[in-house]
C-alpha cells in the first residue's frame, strides 16, 4: 500500500486505554503473545511504548526499554491485516529516532530465527547479528533460540 493509501497515520504514546486493542492484535500476530500483565509491567517500569494509528485504529505498536548505554526493543508488532504496507518500517524509524534522542549508543533486540519478516526488516535497517540466546523462546515442540541483533546509533 502506498503512503497515501495508509490514510492519516500517527505514532503516539501507548495509554492504558489502548491495551484492549493492543492485546487483540498481539494474540493475532504472535504464536506466544504477551499478556496484559506483560504490557502493564512494561508501562509501569518506565519502558517507552507507542501505538501507530491509522485514522483512529491501532495498526501497530512497539515497546522499548531504556537501559544505561543501550535501548532494548522488546516488542514490535503490526496487525496482520496491515502487514507488508510499510508500518514496520515506520515504527522502526521512529524508534531509532527516539533512541538517538536519548543519546543511546546502540539498540538491541531478540528475534526468532524462524521469523523471516522481522529478520528481513531488521537487516534492512542496519541491525547485525551479535549472538544467540539458546532456548530463549517457547516454541511448539520445546524451545527456540533467539538471535540477538544490534544497531549502532
Ligand atoms: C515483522 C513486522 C513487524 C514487519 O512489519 P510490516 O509492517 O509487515 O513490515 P513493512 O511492510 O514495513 O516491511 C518492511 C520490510 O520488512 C521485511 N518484511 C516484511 N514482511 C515480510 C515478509 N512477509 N517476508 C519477508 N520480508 C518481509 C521486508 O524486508 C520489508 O521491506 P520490503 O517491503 O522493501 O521488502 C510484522 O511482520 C509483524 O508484526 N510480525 C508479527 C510480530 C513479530 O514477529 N514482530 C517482531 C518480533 S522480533
Amino acid at each position: 500500500m502506498s503512503a497515501a493509501g495508509r490514510g492519516l497515520s500517527a505514532i503516539e504514546p501507548m495509554r492504558l486505554e489502548d491495551l484492549e486493542d493492543v492485546l487483540a492484535i498481539e494474540r493475532l500476530a504472535h504464536p506466544f503473545p504477551w499478556t496484559a500483565a506483560n504490557f502493564a509491567d512494561s508501562l509501569a517500569s518506565g519502558c517507552g511504548a507507542w501505538v501507530l494509528r491509522i485514522e483512529a485504529a491501532i495498526a501497530g505498536y512497539a515497546v522499548m526499554m531504556f537501559a544505561p548505554g543501550e535501548v532494548h526493543l522488546l516488542n514490535l508488532t503490526v496487525t496482520p491485516a496491515r502487514q507488508r504496507c510499510g508500518m514496520g518500517r515506520m515504527l522502526i524509524e521512529y524508534l531509532l529516532a527516539v533512541a538517538r534522542g536519548r543519546a543511546a549508543p546502540r539498540m538491541l533486540l531478540e528475534v526468532r530465527p524462524s521469523n523471516v519478516p522481522a529478520l528481513s526488516l531488521y537487516h534492512d535497517w542496519g541491525f547485525e547479528r551479535i549472538g544467540v540466546r539458546r532456548g530463549y523462546y517457547p516454541a511448539g515442540a520445546g524451545r527456540e533460540d533467539a538471535i540477538v541483533m544490534e544497531r549502532r546509533l
